[in-house]
């Protein structure tokens, strides 16, 4: 299928370009510090993000990893509240049951505004992030909606086009060659589409468009959800498909010149070959580098064994 108008995506779905929805999680009080504090206690230490982002003079990121440490969840919240530090807890679906149910009607709503749009999988991230976090440039493999809850954050959606979002760097994501990050350069600030997003205001953007996040100087709490459809899964599978081929010296098509059938051909390979574990994973374990502390600088104490 190819393109004919111009769109801010290489995705030929019905979602053209960043778009806010109403949603009703903050109202059924899932944001409330009461509420928070008791998540963070009893949240799964394993399902625990705990990234501190520093950024150069060019916008350049270089990243700090946190271990969950051993703090309550009040002085956790108040850690991230004070601090510098985006925390991000995965698989709300296992982690938080009524607040992912209420995320999943409202994202029935969302969805509905997008006649075609039919999503087979959904998977959420809970993040709380500190007033002055700032998430860099990645694109996310899935669709997204940002169902923001507290706070006030700025988000640049950049084109999903070659010049972007090259698609041999989305092979390097979609393989887990490399992390998320992708090459950046302020001359991208022209192309970016500015939201500010308010709390009970639901965010969703064309699949695989590049964005960053900016904290307005508040505590930040939003729950992310991404979800795939079936041409975003054939994408992706056709995207590990030429990794694969790639890494093994090939030059395969570009996947924005594949219609349909091809897409799927190549995501049906793509099964065969993970599961023949053509391409080992090459995200290392981080070794953590601080614990959240109270009141130490940007909310990142030392490791303690
Ligand atoms: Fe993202």
């Amino acid at each position: 299928m190819k393109q004919t108008v111009q769109t801010r995506t290489r995705y030929a779905g019905p979602i053209t370009e960043a778009r806010t929805h109403p949603h009703s999680l903050v109202e059924q009080g899932f944001a409330t510090d009461e509420a928070l504090a008791a998540m963070l206690d009893r949240y799964p230490a394993e399902l625990f993000d705990i990234n501190l982002y520093d950024y150069d003079d060019e916008g350049q990121v270089s990243l700090r990893t946190g271990a969950r440490g051993r703090l309550g969840g009040a002085e956790l919240l108040a850690a991230i509240q004070q601090g510098r530090l985006w925390v991000n807890l995965r698989e709300v679906e296992a982690g938080w049951p009524e607040l992912w149910a209420a995320a999943m009607a409202e994202f029935g709503k969302v969805q509905a505004a997008y006649p075609g749009m039919r999503a087979v999988k959904n998977a959420g991230q809970l993040i709380l992030s500190s007033p002055k976090a700032r998430v860099p440039y990645h694109f996310d493999a899935a669709g997204v909606v940002l169902f923001h809850m507290r706070g006030r954050k700025r988000i640049f959606v950049y084109p999903g086009d070659e010049a972007h979002l090259a698609e041999v760097d989305m092979e390097q994501v979609v393989s887990r060659q490399t992390t998320e990050e992708l090459p950046y350069t302020r001359a991208f600030e022209a192309d970016a589409q500015v939201m500010d997003l308010e709390p009970g205001q639901a965010l969703t953007w064309p699949i695989y468009a590049p964005h960053r996040v900016e904290n307005l100087d508040r505590f930040c709490v939003s729950l992310s959800m991404d979800f795939q459809t079936w041409p975003s899964r054939f994408r992706n599978g056709a995207l590990y498909t030429n990794a694969v081929l790639r890494s093994r010296g090939g030059r395969p098509r570009m996947t924005d010149g594949m219609a349909t059938p091809e897409l799927a051909a190549r995501w049906a390979a793509s099964l065969a070959l993970k599961r023949a574990g053509a391409l080992k994973s090459r995200i290392a374990h981080f070794e953590r580098d601080f614990e959240p502390q109270v009141g130490a600088a940007d909310g990142a104490g030392a490791l303690r064994a």
